[in-house]
């Protein structure tokens, strides 16, 4: 197959395109605006798998109003997940009575965003939202599923629009998954 490509060693396959990507965050941008009316809210980016989505996502749901924030855990290491969860860079805004939307890159396992729903719930605000790019039900160890979704897809592993292997790929305008292993 043609546009194969290499990162660290490991072969990548075109898996979805940026149109298709741009299409589900238009769909997903109009959910959460629904949900959304009226209030002020406070979108938090997860580092840093997640800067790309949510910088096409935040602007597609076009609230003036909003504060945008940014919080960094990590629990994956090459092509799989530690299952421990390491907050890196934590929030300094003021979540008090504000309506939270988390944008996260993929939901795997769901232990990061058990762990930072946790986290942001102790700050005291009205509610909290969890938007995801990816969902991978079948990895599910929490029985954790987002609010949002603009992507189900099977159990493998994908790189590219902000998603890395070890820190390779996230400038990728397309989405690329692992190849199979003949
Ligand atoms: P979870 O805690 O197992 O749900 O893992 C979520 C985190 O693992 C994401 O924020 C990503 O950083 C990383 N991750 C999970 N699957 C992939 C993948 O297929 N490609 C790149 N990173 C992934
Ligand atoms: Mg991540």
């Amino acid at each position: 197959m043609e546009n194969r490509i290499k990162v660290n060693g490991l072969t990548f396959v075109p898996y979805l395109t940026a149109d298709r990507i741009a299409e589900q965050v238009k769909r997903v941008a109009g959910e959460i605006r629904k949900d959304l009316t009226d209030s002020e809210p406070v979108f938090i980016c997860v580092l840093k798998g997640a800067f790309v989505f949510a910088s096409d996502l935040i602007r597609e749901i076009g609230i003036n109003d909003c504060t945008i924030s940014f919080v960094r855990y990590a629990s994956y290491e090459g092509t799989s997940t530690t299952g421990k969860v390491k907050q890196l860079i934590g929030l300094t805004e003021d979540l008090a009575d504000r309506d939270v939307v988390i944008i996260e890159d993929i939901v795997d396992t769901g232990y990061t965003a058990v762990r930072m729903i946790e986290d942001l719930k102790k700050m005291g605000p009205r509610s909290v939202r969890f938007a995801t790019l990816l969902h991978k039900p079948e990895s599910s160890r929490t029985g954790f599923t987002p609010d949002y979704i603009a992507f189900s897809i099977p159990p493998k592993f994908i790189l590219g629009y902000g998603l890395d292997l070890d820190g390779k790929g996230r400038n990728l305008r397309d989405i690329y998954v692992i190849e199979e292993e003949i």
